[in-house]
């Protein structure tokens, strides 16, 4: 549980909380998860299931309300409580953000080169000449065309899909070791979409960076990420291997997310979404905040909150387990999904036992 693998970032027992008139949101609760240097860890889940808050809170740019318990660890090193310095050092340096707007992270006054150029000075010494050349090469590396005239363009000369590549060319000009990209795509033509997504896979492949990719699109997901991560109600609720949790998920609530996915070869065919809605984060239920909507519920689901356990094949299986490199479920009847077809779990009239 405590740092023991090479993990680049360590999170262990996160939680967060908000105050609102209701009563405190308990936005994200005790979620742990590691990425590895070099790794691609993607996290999915339905709106308001906590990955927004779970993830700003790394580089703590959660508003001043939110109460965090746990630990973060980056490279080794504890932040939360840590001093506001430690992480200005490492916002923008060692991590980088990219988020679904880039209008809102860019400044309109500024040209994109200047502003590229002044987030590479503020974390190295290098002279205005220096940062203005990394600030080009950095709109190289995503692909900008003619990127020494497009640096001195400000951001509304640029379409939707470049600007998101500039965003990117910002997080990536002071070579970061951990890149937290949240919806990073979501604004754009699904064309440009994909462009967009291949341009920050080929810059995390050649600067060797992590890379946490927040994603509503499993199909990216899938095609980019070596673990994935499944948050429901503010916690994690599968998590493993990509190929081996959509493969063979063991979560209801994962299957219910693949099949309500169009197959690619069934465009304009059925979508399935999931029956129901998610939990209220203020009253959650005490058992399984999935079972309300659960075709395999059973009494016990509702009675206390199931630990994440190993669900892989092999020696691994049936360990319990709160950080591990293998394929974890939280659900108590996971072995019912590992015996049948989980194809039609949310179509089924009757509910085995
Ligand atoms: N500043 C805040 N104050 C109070 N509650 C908040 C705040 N930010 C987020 N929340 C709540 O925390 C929960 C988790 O939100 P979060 O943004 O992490 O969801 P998400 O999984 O990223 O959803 P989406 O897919 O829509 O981006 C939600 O219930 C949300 O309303
Ligand atoms: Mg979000």
């Amino acid at each position: 549980m405590t740092g023991t693998s090479g993990a680049l970032l360590e999170v262990d027992g996160l939680s967060v909380t908000f105050p609102s008139e209701d009563g405190e949101v308990h936005a994200v609760r005790d979620v742990s998860f590691a990425v590895e240097p070099g790794e691609v860890l993607g996290v999915v889940g339905e709106s308001g299931s906590g990955k927004s808050v779970s993830l700003m809170a790394v580089p703590r740019l959660l508003p001043g309300s939110a109460r965090v318990t746990g630990s973060i660890r980056f490279d080794g090193t504890e932040l939360v409580g840590a001093k506001p310095e430690t992480l200005r050092g490492l916002r923008g340096s060692e991590m980088a953000m990219i988020f679904q707007d880039p209008m809102s992270s860019m400044n309109p006054v500024h040209t994109v080169g200047r502003q590229i150029a002044e987030a590479r000075r503020a974390h190295a010494s290098v002279s205005k000449d220096e940062a203005w050349r990394d600030a080009v090469a950095a709109l190289a590396l995503v692909d900008i065309p003619q990127p020494e005239t497009r640096a001195k363009q400000y951001p509304h000369e640029f379409s939707g899909g470049m600007r998101q590549r500039a965003m990117i060319a910002m997080a990536m000009v002071n070579k970061p070791r951990l890149i937290i990209a949240d919806e990073p795509t979501t604004a754009l033509d699904v064309t440009v979409q994909a462009q967009v997504l291949e341009v920050l896979d080929q810059a995390r492949v050649e600067s060797g960076a992590s890379l946490v990719l927040v994603s509503h699109d499993l199909g990216v997901v899938a095609g980019t990420a070596d673990r994935v991560q499944v948050m429901y109600g503010g916690t994690i609720v599968e998590t493993g291997p990509t190929e081996e949790v959509f493969e063979r998920p063991r979560m209801p609530y994962t299957v219910g997310l693949l099949s309500s996915l169009p197959a690619v070869d069934q465009i304009g065919g059925r979508l399935h979404p999931i029956p129901g809605a998610p939990p209220s984060l203020v009253s959650l239920p005490p058992g399984c905040s999935f079972a309300p909507r659960c075709p395999i519920v059973e009494d016990a689901c509702r009675e206390a909150e199931p630990e994440l356990v190993e669900v892989g094949t092999g020696d691994a299986a049936q360990r319990s387990s709160t950080i591990g490199t293998d394929h974890l479920s939280r659900c108590r009847r996971w072995d019912v999904l590992a015996e049948g077809s989980t194809e039609n779990l949310f179509s089924r009239t009757e509910v085995p036992a």
